[in-house]
């Protein structure tokens, strides 16, 4: 069967429309419950190639998990294996790749780099984090939303932190799913312009509120509580400069008071307790952190199941 979604590449949160995403959303939840929508072993001889230009726990084992669960194969190439751009183009490592495997994971800094791939490659192409976008973090983490709140339109989401790539697929996400999404972030570290502009104008679409402010405030009445590291992969020599500025900016037991009873909060992990959230919050109840992290495995797997239909 073939549907709008086989062949395609994920690169952006922004490559599918809302029903697309809920259609991935739905296979992912019925993965997580056990069922197998798909049948028994759908991804049998099938291959996925996971080039990697930074490291990874989660995306690394989520994907690789994923495919053997559902009878397929993954192959780990490490960052010093392929040295994308350098040992040889992009254009050819796709070219390559695209006539032994059948679809392409790809985590690296340059989002022109998993656009090259996807531009060349015959195969579908999954960007999992470059500096610009996480999309595939954001199908995970509307997952677990829908999994805590049972409905995503009109949620009242705030994320607190840096404007980086997991903050960019946020706001696109919440934009296309009709969540209102509050990016709480200290002067110049905002999201990029054109996110904000593309974010706000579908959102004016779709009845989300795409918010930026410096105001810790903004999380009152939050159903959803967001944070990420204070500095990305590739920022670390940043990491001491950053951590005076967004000292303020973090999910603790202050917070907390500010946000719902019942706010789910969330963190794409690695975390760094004590800087952007405490470890006690983490734990709370309402934390659904783990199941976020659980949910990249079942996320991924629906979107591979539909690439490759
Ligand atoms: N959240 C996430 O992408 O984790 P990893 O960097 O460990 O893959
Ligand atoms: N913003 C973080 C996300 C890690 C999953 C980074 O890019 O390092």
């Amino acid at each position: 069967m073939t549907t709008s979604l086989t062949g395609r590449s994920f690169n952006s949160v922004l490559d599918f429309s809302s029903e697309e995403i809920m259609t991935v959303l739905k296979t992912a939840m019925a993965l997580r419950k056990g069922d197998a929508p798909f049948g028994a072993a759908p991804l049998a001889n099938k291959t996925l190639a996971m080039i990697f230009q930074k490291p990874s726990l989660r995306t690394r084992v989520s994907f690789e998990t994923g495919m053997t669960k559902l009878g397929g194969h993954a192959i780990y190439l490490a960052p010093t294996d392929i040295s994308i751009g350098k040992r040889e183009t992009t254009e050819d490592i796709a070219l390559v790749l695209s006539r032994y495997v059948d679809v392409i994971m790809a985590r690296v800094f340059g989002h022109d780099i998993v656009e090259d791939l996807a531009t060349h490659a015959t195969v579908p192409v999954i960007n999992g984090l470059s500096d610009f976008e996480h999309p595939c973090q954001i199908l995970a983490d509307l997952q677990t939303v829908l999994e805590r709140k049972g409905h995503l339109d009109g949620i009242n989401a705030c994320y607190i932190g840096d404007g980086n790539n997991v903050a960019h697929s946020l706001m696109f996400g919440a934009a296309r799913m009709g969540m209102n999404m509050t990016i709480i972030c200290p002067k110049g570290f905002e999201p990029k312009a054109e996110v904000t502009k593309q974010a706000a104008a579908i959102g004016a679409e779709t009845g989300a509120k795409i918010t930026i402010t410096p105001e810790l405030s903004a999380t009152e009445g939050a159903d959803m509580l967001y944070a990420d590291v204070w500095a990305s992969m590739g920022q670390e020599s940043e990491a001491a400069e950053r951590r005076k500025v967004f000292e303020p900016y973090r999910i603790d037991a202050e917070t907390m008071k500010r946000a719902d009873d019942d706010a789910v909060i969330l963190h794409c992990l690695p975390a760094h307790y004590g800087d952007e959230i405490d470890y006690d919050t983490s734990r709370l109840p309402n934390a659904a952190i783990f199941d976020q992290a659980e949910n990249r495995m079942h996320a991924q797997s629906a979107l591979i199941l539909h690439l490759l239909q």
